[in-house]
């Protein structure tokens, strides 16, 4: 039985900063940020949206009245959850209305958390093949005003439905995936913002895939030519080309050319989004697929999952018939062009105003923000959420 993802969709707030003004604003290069780092715009998330509302909207797009009573597990993965025992999921199966009889847990281990949700999602299913999963990854990246992270920053969330006989994209099962205990990029409890040894952090992603990819192809004696295309976690658009750029050559220049073409292709919605941290990887599977018109049922996606601290992996998967019927593109589209650019200092008081750390009880203009699912408060230590 094939398992696999049945659709996917994405969401990040309305409020965008462009990244020529942000260079410009700290007296930097804007070549810097838009060719160095790879980034054009940097998705933002006003108070009103959060890790768990973020999340919501993500899979509103996504699921039919019989998607919802289908589903018996929802897991939300993130490294900006909004508390240390309660689930973001459990929210987030209110806020969908999902069916009472579901389980809802929340993963953590930095970006690379939705891919163990997805292999969780994967054998949940194979033992109850009639039933649906959702796996959600959902992020704000914040490493500070001024910092060298800074332009790495980012807001969004992906949701993917894991069902039997996926009519997107079927598994491989030939993931492979290490651990190593480093300190490249973390955030302690008591931090809003990450603490990261940035040159480290990048070294460390290359090692990881190196090792990952020796790996895998050990394992699987498949080479770089029976891919189609590879997919990377994004935390910057060129951070996924220094890895591919270790194994590309193993490929003739025809080969090498369509890899780099699909690279390129799965870095569009990330060059706009920057990093949504446990999404990223899947961001850029649905940018590849949502700006490609060469791809057809059997071709071989590589995906390589990278999460700090740290862990990675490296799965297969493969197109199925009719994938392209599967796609949110005109949606995610629209919701990219309805988006509001922030000026710098516009950018920099949002960013200043955060909630309030001592129990206080606060609320938030919900006219600011037209989503469906917001937070607009908070009231005895509790989030209040609506839902249109
Ligand atoms: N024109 C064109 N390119 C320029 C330029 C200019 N005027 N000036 C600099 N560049 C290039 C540099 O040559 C460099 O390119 P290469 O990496 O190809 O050599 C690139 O722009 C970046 O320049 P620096 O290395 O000088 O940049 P920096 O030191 O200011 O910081 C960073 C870069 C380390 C990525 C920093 O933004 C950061 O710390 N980001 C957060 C950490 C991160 O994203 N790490 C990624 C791996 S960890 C991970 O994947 C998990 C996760 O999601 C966080």
């Amino acid at each position: 039985m094939k398992i696999g993802i049945d659709k996917m969709s994405f969401y990040t707030p309305a409020f965008y900063v462009d990244m020529v003004e942000l260079a410009e604003a700290r007296e930097i290069d804007p070549n810097k940020f838009t060719i160095g780092i790879g980034q054009d715009q940097m998705g933002f998330a006003p108070l009103s949206q959060d890790a768990v509302t973020m999340g919501a909207n993500a899979a509103l797009n996504l699921l039919t009245p019989e998607d919802i009573a289908a589903i018996d597990l929802v897991i939300f993965a993130s490294e900006s959850g909004i508390d240390h025992s309660k689930a973001g999921a459990v929210y987030i199966h209110r806020l969908l209305g999902l069916p009472k009889h579901a389980r809802a847990i929340e993963f953590k281990e930095a970006c690379y958390a939705a891919t163990a949700g997805l292999s969780y999602a994967q054998n949940h299913v194979a033992a109850h093949p009639d039933k649906k999963a959702l796996v959600i990854g959902s992020d704000i990246a914040r490493y500070g005003l001024s910092t060298p992270g800074e332009p790495t920053q980012g807001a969004g969330a992906v949701a993917m439905l894991v069902t039997a006989n996926p009519r997107c994209l079927a598994f491989n099962n030939d993931n492979v995936y290490m651990t190593e205990d480093i300190m490249d990029f973390w955030r302690p409890l008591y931090s809003e913002t990450a603490v990261v040894q940035g040159k480290y952090s990048t070294e460390q992603y290359v090692h990881f895939f190196e090792e990952m990819w020796a790996t895998y192809t050990e394992k699987t004696r498949l080479s770089l030519a029976d891919f189609e295309a590879l997919c990377f976690h994004l935390p910057y658009t060129k951070m996924g080309k220094k890895a591919l750029d270790t194994i590309i050559t193993t490929v003739d220049e025809e080969k090498q050319a369509e890899l780099l073409n699909y690279y390129q292709l799965s870095t569009k919605y990330s060059r706009q989004i920057g990093n949504i941290y446990t999404g990223s990887l899947y961001l850029g599977l649905m940018s590849l697929l949502e700006h490609q018109t060469t791809l057809t049922e059997g071709s071989r996606l590589g995906l390589f999952s990278y999460g700090s601290g740290a862990v990675a992996e490296f799965f297969s998967a493969t197109l199925v018939e009719g994938f392209a019927n599967q796609l949110y593109t005109a949606a995610h589209t629209e919701q990219l062009a309805q988006r509001k650019r922030l000026s710098i200092p516009e950018y920099e008081e949002l960013f200043k105003a955060t909630l309030p750390t001592d129990g206080s009880d606060y609320s938030i203009d919900e006219k600011l923000d037209q989503a469906p699912i917001k937070l607009v408060g908070m009231k005895e230590h509790m989030r209040l959420y609506t839902a249109k």
